[in-house]
């Protein structure tokens, strides 16, 4: 089977930093609080108007830049998100006409926050047998217009931002490859985090606004466990496929979810503090767009080389997690 590797990455945040003081004067919380149970400090939100393709073709157009692949050579764009320009096209069909990347197929993965690491795997498979030899995988997400600025517990937590990476088929040793990609899923969970309105369960309607439906419902809590637990056995599934131990592992770029999920993942991984790249206190939670910005800043902050051994894990609505292992 042929070798895939990341052959460019990008990322693209809004510009208006959104400190915790700001949540402090609208619910009943504190820095203080936000800072201890999340370790969110700041997060970006888009200006009222921008939708997420005004970030994911930025963030795409530095990744293609960085493989040195113009657009038109883009066989694939896959898209993970749960908040696209629009319910229907894809975001990825947005992009793509954005982007002028004409022979592209071009869809969305609906997974929620490891829809990246989805999408890397639909991507793969697309690949192995030479069908596709250069896509674009995205995870971005504008959670800032869909959260409930009332509810303490959730709107503290999230932010908007973009990541997105070009793959290509591995032909020199410098070029890396993904070696594994683990995602599973567990529907029976769904309650656990939703966002039902203007769904075709519950079409937009006065009804649906007056109930709030258009806004992310999650059990925090409840989600914490299944977190650790599945991001921790998605990361084994992930080292075990390829005998891979975790003293290998050059970095750890967990879902910046809350901190001290990552910490806990981190620590049963037994991975060390100091190879855990975190941006969770810049950005908050963006959602499928958290593994592939930290993987650009750690990438253009030059904490990865090529040649590193990555280890990525996540979890989200669905409930769906996974991982990707892959050689940078
Ligand atoms: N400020 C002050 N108090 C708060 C706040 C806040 N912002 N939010 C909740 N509290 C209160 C609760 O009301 C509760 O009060 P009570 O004891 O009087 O009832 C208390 O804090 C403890 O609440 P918990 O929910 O048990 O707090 P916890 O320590 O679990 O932290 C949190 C809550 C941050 C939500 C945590 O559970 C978490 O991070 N869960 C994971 C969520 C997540 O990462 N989801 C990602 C998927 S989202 C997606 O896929 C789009």
């Amino acid at each position: 089977m042929k070798k895939i590797g990341i052959l460019g990455t990008g990322s693209e945040l809004p510009e208006r930093i959104i400190p915790n003081s700001y949540f402090e004067k609208i619910v009943d919380t504190t820095n203080e609080w936000i800072v201890t149970r999340t370790g969110i400090q700041t997060r970006r939100m888009i200006q009222p108007g921008q939708a997420l393709s005004d970030l994911a073709v930025p963030a795409s157009e530095k990744a293609l830049e960085m493989a040195g692949i113009s657009p038109e050579k883009l066989d694939m764009i896959i898209v993970g998100t749960c908040s696209g320009d629009m319910l229907t096209p894809s975001c990825a069909c947005i992009i793509q006409h954005r982007l002028g990347a004409k022979k592209a197929v071009a869809f969305d993965i609906n997974a929620a926050c490891p829809g990246f690491i989805y999408g890397l795997s639909v991507a793969q498979k697309f690949m192995q047998d030479g069908s596709c030899h250069h896509a674009l995988v995205v995870g971005g997400e504008i959670v800032s217009n869909r959260i409930d600025y009332k509810d303490r517990a959730t709107c503290v937590l999230f932010g908007d931002g973009a990541g997105a990476v070009v793959l290509g088929h591995s032909s020199r040793n410098g070029d890396g490859e993904i070696l594994s990609v683990d995602i599973q899923s567990d529907g029976d969970l769904w309650k656990l985090i939703h966002l039902s309105g203007g769904g075709s369960r519950f079409p937009p309607s006065q009804k649906m606004l007056d109930e709030g439906l258009h806004y992310l419902k999650m059990q925090g809590n409840e989600v914490f466990k299944y977190a650790v637990r599945t991001m921790v056995e998605a990361a084994h599934r992930a080292m075990k496929s390829e005998g891979i131990t975790a003293e290998e592992i050059d970095w750890f770029i967990p879902h910046q979810a809350n901190i001290r999920i990552m910490d806990t993942v981190a620590e049963r991984l037994r991975i060390p503090k100091e190879k855990v790249i975190v941006t969770v206190h810049k950005y908050g939670n963006t959602s499928a767009a958290s593994i592939p910005t930290a993987l650009d800043e750690g990438v253009r902050g030059g904490k990865i080389q090529r040649g590193d051994l990555i280890l990525t894990s996540s979890f989200g609505a669905g409930l769906t997690w996974g991982s990707a292992l892959f050689r940078y």
